[in-house]
């Protein structure tokens, strides 16, 4: 197979992961309530997310005049349609569990809806660009790190293999449009920065309050998973302090998606892809197996 040119959005559709299987355990990372549920809250944010990304950038279909930039962003709505699909079936299973996915996506609407009404589209735009490099960071770090999810179900686990390939792929497209045709300045370029990333992790961890109550831990249960979940997330060897470096270079003035550029980790999952024949379950297998 021909080698994949430089940042290439492949449209891949119809990815089978076998989510109508029954014994896809209720914790299925390593049998962690907590590690389960902060992905699990990721995965209810997503459909209603990301269909707001792909209208915030369509405010701005009509102006663009570059055709690469066009295709671009077809291809990024062809990715993030295909992302919420795959996360409504696998919520779908989270519903089933007792989590009320409903409410959950009820509020986040209102939400999104508010900044719709009240803020400009720029700033939307800019909130996307924002959220496309806070999933592209994690996107990264889940590749590079790929052994930390050597204990989760493999069906799950291509997932978010797979989720993370797109988000690379993609990563620059809001941004571009947001700095090529909405000409957005720094001031918003980080002020919607700043509000994701206090908005983002705020639901997150109420989401998953939700859910470890559902989960019928008892308060002292509870407890205990949060000072555990929250030291792996934020402690100093944390998920986030390990990110730390990538999330603030979004700050610096001359900044652009692709300064960090195609990892191996991302090569790799790709070949595997192609050699498995659009399998993503068994493309991300091998990709672990030879990390
Ligand atoms: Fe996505
Ligand atoms: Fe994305």
């Amino acid at each position: 197979m021909a080698a994949k040119a430089a940042h290439e959005i492949v449209p891949r559709q119809d990815l089978d992961f076998h989510l109508q299987s029954d014994d896809i355990p209720r914790f299925w990372y390593g049998n962690d309530p907590f590690k389960t549920r902060f992905f699990d809250a990721m995965s209810l944010l997503f459909p209603e997310g990301e269909k707001f990304f792909i209208q915030c950038v369509r405010d701005y279909r009509d102006r663009i005049d570059d055709p690469q930039l066009q295709a671009e962003v077809k291809d990024f709505t062809f990715q993030e349609a295909q992302h919420t699909r795959v996360h409504i079936e696998f919520n779908r299973r989270v519903e089933r569990q007792g989590v009320d996915v409903s409410e959950v996506e009820a509020m986040q609407k209102k939400v999104l809806n508010w900044y719709r009404r009240y803020f400009p589209r720029k700033f939307t735009l800019a909130q996307t660009a924002a959220a496309e490099h806070m999933t592209a960071l994690m996107a990264h770090f889940v590749l590079e790190n790929s052994e930390m999810l050597a204990e989760a179900d493999p069906r799950i686990r291509a997932i978010y293999f797979w989720h993370a390939i797109e988000e690379i792929e993609h990563k620059a497209v809001a941004y571009d449009v947001m700095q090529k045709v909405a000409k957005a300045g720094y001031f918003t370029r980080v002020a919607a920065m700043i509000n994701l990333s206090l908005a983002f992790p705020f639901h997150v961890l109420m989401i998953m309050r939700h859910m470890l109550r559902v989960d019928g831990f008892s308060g002292r249960e509870r407890r205990r998973i949060w000072l555990k979940g929250l030291w792996w997330l934020y402690g100093p060897r944390g998920i986030y302090a390990r990110m730390m470096r990538h999330y603030i270079s979004y700050y610096r003035p001359g900044y652009h998606p692709w300064d960090k550029g195609e990892t191996r980790a991302f090569q790799r999952w790709r070949e595997e892809y192609d050699r498995h024949d659009g399998d993503a379950v068994a493309a991300s297998d091998s990709f672990l197996a030879a990390a």
